[in-house]
């Protein structure tokens, strides 16, 4: 413990204290209550203080104390299926012990710490262990197998490790230099845990949705954006990737500021099933929420919250998605503290450091070689956005543009059309495109990444001959061009939309995206070849059996109606 210091000024989440002996983000315990805080800058004697509570009543001249620690994170078992505030403060239990509203002051672990849990070993006295590796295991959920590490920094001999029943706090085992091995440990959130190497992000997160993993491929390890404006479907893909994508673990942070938007989650996501395994899908789910009535300084902490967590099950080898919905409030809080610390603001008020701490929130991404050299874990993070008036000019989304390698670009006019995911096909894109063409030209079909490329071609022409036929009419249109338009069409239709809310196609297998593309396009083929025939662009366009495409993906069956659809396709051309 520290010096016991003074405080000195107040301004709201921001604080400053004289006489603290702390160093840059140590925690400290503020005022009679002994709210919690982090030291965020110093200067001279002076120590000034974000503090993760209401600092209303806090009264100048009480006292401040240094708990010499920085802000961290309890690591075991146990973090499946909490709900926390940005603090790893557990919700419910909060709930449960005095109403919606959480208690000044109030000291809660972020695991369960009276709860046993059954631990198998799968190291032996005498192995020699160093940081991450693998000593035992417990079940943790129905769904997943919790891997319990040597703590990063610690590394000798083990002296002795037993099987049993243990609470996180007990003693599993221990090494030679009489280190204590338990089943959690804490991890400052601020600094990223280390991994053994880095690997290519080469293989994609599946996330079932065509528009992505047909047309813009997110890698595990990879980082995507999805901006949009008001109620364009940021949350509804949110949740839809995380409920479908093949991450084994999600971690979700929502950062709402309408009341209402937080609750929406709380209630929604302990709802949601996994579609895998039939069981909630909590049960391999961390679900960190900031509510409106959360300090700022709690929401500003909360995305590296949720990220330590991720790194965690990522060094047991776990591919993971974090999405965090949205972003743009975290950066409005980074934004809210930066002026009560009187910083000089750089644009629209953002501090001149949130392109950095973007960055380096995004860097922590990646698929790797954990310490433990057993296996490959990933992170994979998507960030939603929310630029007001839908302006993606505006920082946020430009700073975030800087570091996401996938854009998935959310549109006001597309959500108003109802076409759904209402993501622009011609302002999104994906670096990954070249590197996961390959993975699904291997793994689904050769030509998987010679027809995504083709399906984008039509698209993109689609838009120009649409800007024509606005000033002169689709009747001025050449043949070919008007055939053009009815393939774009009917990709646009049959492929790109997909509804969240249908059972069957609110998912599409790899398979199934490629077949659809693949149908569609067929049709484009053969309508080129019977107009270089001679057929008329109308009579093309015209014909009855595409048109029993539009039901194709919503039937479960869809290998066998598509090669119905396709025979009838033929068939009504060779008549041509
Ligand atoms: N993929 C989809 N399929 C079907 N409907 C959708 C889809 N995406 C969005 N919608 C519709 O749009 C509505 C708004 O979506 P959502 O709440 O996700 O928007 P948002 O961008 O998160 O909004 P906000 O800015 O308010 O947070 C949904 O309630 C739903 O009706
Ligand atoms: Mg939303």
């Amino acid at each position: 413990m520290g010096k016991i210091g003074t405080l000195y000024r107040i301004a709201g989440p921001v604080v400053v204290a004289t006489g603290v002996n702390a160093r840059m983000y140590d925690v400290v315990r503020v005022g009679k209550e002994k709210l919690m805080g982090e030291v965020i800058q110093i200067n001279g004697d002076k120590a000034t203080i974000q503090v993760y509570e209401d600092t209303t009543g806090l009264k100048p001249g009480e006292p401040v104390e240094s708990t010499g620690e920085p802000l961290s994170v309890l690591l075991g078992p146990g973090l499946l299926e909490s709900i926390y505030d940005g603090i790893q403060r557990p919700l419910p239990v909060l709930r449960e012990d005095m109403g919606d509203f959480i208690l000044r002051g109030a000291y809660v672990s972020g695991l369960d710490l009276k709860k046993k849990w059954s631990f198998k070993p799968t190291a032996k006295k005498g192995d020699e262990v160093s940081g991450g590796d693998i000593i035992g295991e417990v079940q943790e959920t129905e769904t997943i197998l919790h891997k319990v590490m040597v703590p990063p920094n610690k590394s000798g001999k083990i002296k002795d490790i037993k099987a049993g029943s243990y609470t996180v706090e007990e003693v599993i085992g221990t090494l030679d230099d009489g280190t204590e091995l338990k089943l959690a440990h804490y991890w400052p959130v601020r600094v990223p845990r280390p991994t053994k190497r880095k690997l290519l992000p080469e293989i994609p997160l599946i996330t079932g949705l065509r528009v992505f993993d047909g047309l813009f491929p997110l890698a595990k390890g990879g980082v995507a954006a999805i901006p949009g404006a008001f109620g364009t479907g940021k949350t509804v893909t949110q949740q839809s990737l995380a409920k479908w994508c093949d991450a084994n673990i999600i971690v979700y942070i929502g950062c709402g500021e309408r009341g209402n938007e937080m609750t929406e989650v709380l209630t929604d996501f302990p709802e949601l099933q996994d579609p895998r395994s039939g069981k909630p899908l909590m049960k391999r789910t961390v679900l960190i929420a900031n509510t409106s009535n959360m300090p700022v300084a709690a929401r500003e902490a909360s995305v590296y919250t949720g990220m330590v967590i991720a790194e965690y099950y990522r060094d047991m080898g776990y591919d993971i998605a974090l999405m965090a919905d949205s972003t743009s409030r975290w950066a409005e809080a980074m934004r809210e503290i930066s002026s009560r610390l009187e910083e000089m603001p750089g644009e629209e008020g953002y501090p001149a450091y949130l392109s950095t701490r973007l960055s380096e929130f995004y860097e922590r991404a990646g698929r790797c070689i954990p310490l433990c050299e057993e296996g490959a874990g990933s992170i994979s993070v998507i960030g939603a956005v929310s630029p007001p008036g839908g302006d993606f000019s505006e920082p946020v989304t430009q700073n975030t543009l800087r570091v996401v390698k996938t854009f998935w670009a959310l549109d006001s006019k597309l959500a108003q059309r109802r076409h759904f995911p209402a993501i622009n096909w011609l302002t999104s894109y994906s670096l990954y495109n070249d590197t996961l063409g390959q993975w699904f030209n291997q793994e689904v079909a050769t030509d998987y990444s010679e027809l995504a490329e083709k399906a984008m071609g039509l698209l993109q022409e689609e838009e120009k001959l649409l800007e024509i036929v606005q000033l002169v009419g689709s009747d001025a249109l050449p043949e070919k061009e008007q055939v053009t338009l009815r393939i774009a069409r009917m990709l646009r239709e049959f492929f790109l939309q997909q509804n969240a809310f249908h059972p069957v196609d609110t998912f599409s297998e790899p398979k199934k995206t490629y077949l659809l593309m693949k149908t569609a396009l067929h049709f484009g083929d053969l309508a080129y070849a019977a107009l270089e025939r001679g057929v008329r662009a109308q009579i093309i366009t015209e014909t009855k059996a595409k048109e029993k495409l539009a039901d194709v993906k919503f039937e479960k069956d869809y290998e066998k109606e598509l090669e119905t659809i396709t025979k009838a396709i033929d068939k009504e051309f060779d008549a041509l």
